[in-house]
């Protein structure tokens, strides 16, 4: 059992892990400006409402909570907005970032999980995709994850910071049966989108049907959102036993079109989803998945909730007691 600091806790990812780290018996402190974030999805009396720019409070509050590891999730994540405001993204996700480490050094704490991205390679050479491919990120949310990661890597070598970097395919599902789930504002991931256009009867866009994938629309790794928190698990109490920095991608290496995805929500649902087909979106690769097979072989983890349909029913199953 270990003191761990989740920042970014009340957005989705971080509010399953933090759920999957109290199972396991850690202690757990989030930090969460709420910006972003739902305080419904933390439970009371361990959320600190702090924005990651305030480095000297956030270093108060290690010491304080005697805090051993940080799992760092806070960010913005919207890839279409990250073209809009870039600047936005380098002074919460680089800015942010840089602030929680030079706080966590000056309170003696260098141990830290940090969710990186599939965008980090941008469009990639080969499919499944491995570590080794280079950094190409194509958008500046990307970029400010890959500057993020360098840094880390400095950090390793010079301050004895050790870090794992987990670069994340298309997290989905939910935990319905803890109250948790998806509920970015705006939404822009597939599967939510699609649920509502069935709440609400009103259509979701799928962006493109001439691509060169086998159905004509893209292809990505869907990975369960609980899988992604266990991966977390794993990935902190290698560092907590001593263990080295390293990067791992976290996806489960089968890839599903939106196509395929449209008709395993119509086949969990029993219902049709309204839709239409607009133009491909810039930037947009045709096939992203992940070889994840070094996270399998290095730190023991493994998809268990993979199966597209049960990702599905998890999400509906949230998304059916939320208001639209
Ligand atoms: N959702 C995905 O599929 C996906 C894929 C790849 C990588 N990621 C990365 O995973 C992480 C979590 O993603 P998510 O989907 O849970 O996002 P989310 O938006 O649901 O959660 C992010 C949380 O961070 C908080 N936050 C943002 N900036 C902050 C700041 N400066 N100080 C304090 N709190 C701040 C927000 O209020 C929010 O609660 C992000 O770093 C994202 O880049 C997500």
């Amino acid at each position: 059992m270990a003191n761990i600091l989740v920042t970014g806790g009340a957005g989705y990812i971080g509010s399953h892990t933090r759920y999957f780290l109290e199972q396991r018996r850690h202690r757990v402190i989030v930090v969460d400006s709420l910006e972003r974030g739902h305080r419904e999805l933390v439970p009371d009396g361990i959320l600190r409402q702090l924005d990651l720019r305030e480095t000297e409070k956030l270093s108060r509050l290690l010491a304080e909570e005697q805090i051993e590891a940080v799992i760092h999730f806070a960010a913005y994540i919207a890839v279409g907005e990250s073209t809009q405001v870039p600047e936005i993204y380098f002074v919460n996700n680089v800015g942010g970032s840089l602030s929680l480490f030079s706080a966590m050094l000056s309170a003696g704490v260098k141990r830290l999980v940090f969710s990186s991205t599939a965008a980090a390679y941008g469009i990639p050479a080969k499919v499944p995709i491995t570590e080794d491919e280079p950094y190409a990120p194509i958008n500046p949310y990307g970029e400010s994850k890959v500057m993020t990661e360098k840094i880390l890597e400095w950090l390793d070598r010079y301050r004895e910071f050790r870090s794992i970097r987990l670069r994340y395919f298309n997290a989905s599902g939910a935990e319905p049966d803890a109250g948790l789930g998806e509920l970015h504002d705006p939404e822009t991931h597939l599967i939510p989108l699609i649920l509502r256009a069935i709440l609400t009867d009103k259509p979701v866009t799928l962006f493109g049907d001439d691509y060169p994938t086998p159905d004509g629309t893209c292809i990505r790794d869907y990975i369960h959102v609980s899988d992604l928190a266990e991966a977390h698990i794993f990935a902190v109490e290698h560092l907590l036993e001593g263990g080295a920095s390293d990067v791992f991608n976290a996806g489960t290496g089968s890839g599903h079109s939106v196509k395929e995805v449209v008709d395993a929500v119509e086949r969990v649902t029993g219902k049709r989803v309204p839709r239409t087909i607009g133009p491909r979106r810039e930037g947009d690769p045709p096939a992203l998945v992940a070889n994840s097979d070094k996270l399998q072989r290095s730190l023991g983890w493994k998809p268990t909730r993979a199966d597209l349909d049960r990702i599905v029913s998890d999400a509906w199953k949230f998304a059916t007691r939320v208001k639209h």
